[in-house]
């Protein structure tokens, strides 16, 4: 793939339109999370000394169409403007000819946020006369959005087509280089762990991976459904009854190619997610009015061991219902286990990156991807509709 990037491009005295991820979990306008915003500040920090002017644009939430107030972008420009110590103007909307006289009279070294994209429809509608006059507003698009590079939307893609230079920013060259070119040749044994909730929703994920890797570990809730296809019961524990011949193809699979899978040996119950653990029991013994809510003890061990040779280890999705402190214990263990062993550590998702937070551990790994379905489509291996555009445009 032959995508250019921010380091191919002279922006000295350019306009650039750049398309963040400023998606971040606000609560009644102040910002609770602000990872996303941090991991675009090299890309800004960039362009701004090399002499160009800034066009922000970012989606929030999923307003459809309508203008909410409290999905403004304007926090997330205060926060920017806290981060880079100087001011980010705000623009009163995305598109439109005041937007326009705004980022015309910008000068090299301003930075102009403008307000949420999918105020207007044609943002995730990919509408051509939404994508003609976002267009106006820069000279170079960048695109640095990776959270959002799933999204075959007006910013992420349509825009793209405008520009006669564009190229992806370096937050987005690190994903690329991470998710794209370490994993290709990744350093052996490669080990993905896989948690969450569904198996459903980690289908094409597992699927890719089995293609990949040397050991596949399985915890979370989607481990029960594993559990109940071989024939045991999981009590009133989340399980997909639908998915128990999927859940048994993909371990059949997993033996034809020789990848060592694993799954949870004893687990952590209670009646319910918000209740105190109330004991430990071998996957054959779950007992019929419980929910299985993390790994057990023996399973930690496990994994742990199954971690502690590994040339590179991919993780998604926690061992069991984190939020509560009693049912954290696997996923922090897996989170020590990841960091401290592999040689190459990619995490991604938001769950799998608190966890990774909360066990001191977010430092010690190579690389944190900052999307979350993004980073899931791109783990089933499929060309996400962002870096298609770039392509695209590059040739
Ligand atoms: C995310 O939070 O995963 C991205 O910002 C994409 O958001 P979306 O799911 O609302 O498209």
């Amino acid at each position: 793939m032959s995508i250019r990037f921010l380091k191919h491009m002279d922006v000295k005295g350019k306009r650039l339109l750049i398309r963040v991820d400023f998606n971040v979990p606000m609560d009644q306008g102040v910002i609770r999370e602000d990872m996303r915003i941090r991991a675009s500040l090299p890309t800004l920090q960039t362009a701004l000394e090399q002499g160009a002017s800034l066009v922000l644009c970012s989606h929030m939430g999923s307003p459809k169409g309508q203008v909410i107030p409290e999905l403004s972008l304007k926090p997330a420009a205060e926060h920017l403007a806290g981060l880079l110590g100087k001011p980010v103007l705000m623009a009163p909307d995305c598109i439109g000819p005041e937007v326009e006289k705004m980022a015309q009279t910008l000068q090299p070294g301003q930075i102009l946020m403008l307000e949420n994209l999918r105020f207007h429809p044609g943002e995730t509608k990919n509408d051509p006369e939404f994508c003609r006059q976002l267009a106006r507003l820069g000279e170079i698009y960048v695109n640095d959005a990776f959270g959002t590079s799933h999204r075959a939307h007006a910013s992420t893609t349509g825009v793209a087509a405008h520009f006669s230079q564009c190229c992806a920013g370096l937050l987005m060259q690190k994903e690329w280089e991470y998710l794209g070119l370490t994993l290709a040749d990744p350093q052996r044994p490669y080990v993905a762990i896989s948690g969450g909730a569904k198996v459903s929703t980690k289908l094409g994920v597992l699927h890719n991976l089995l293609d990949k890797v040397d050991r596949l570990i399985i915890g979370g809730a989607m481990a029960n459904t594993f559990i109940k296809s071989l024939g045991f019961a999981v009590g009133i524990s989340l399980v997909e009854n639908d998915l128990l011949d999927e859940a048994r193809k993909i371990m059949e699979k997993a033996k034809a190619k020789d990848v060592a899978l694993y799954l949870p040996v004893d687990f952590v119950f209670a009646p319910d997610p918000k209740a105190q653990a109330a004991g430990v029991c071998p996957y054959q013994n779950v007992p019929a009015d419980q929910m299985i809510l993390d790994i057990g003890p023996a399973t930690q061990v496990l994994f742990a061991e199954v971690l502690a040779t590994a040339g590179t280890a991919v993780w998604n999705g926690p061992m069991g219902a984190f939020e509560n402190p009693d049912f954290a214990q696997g996923s922090l263990t897996v989170a020590k286990a990841v960091a401290e062993n592999a040689r190459v550590s990619i995490v991604g998702g938001g769950d799998t990156d608190a966890m990774l937070h909360a066990a001191k551990m977010a430092d010690k790994v190579s690389f944190i991807s900052t999307g979350g379905g993004a980073f899931l489509e791109f783990m089933e291996g499929k060309e996400l509709p962002a870096f298609k555009a770039l392509r695209e445009c590059s040739k």
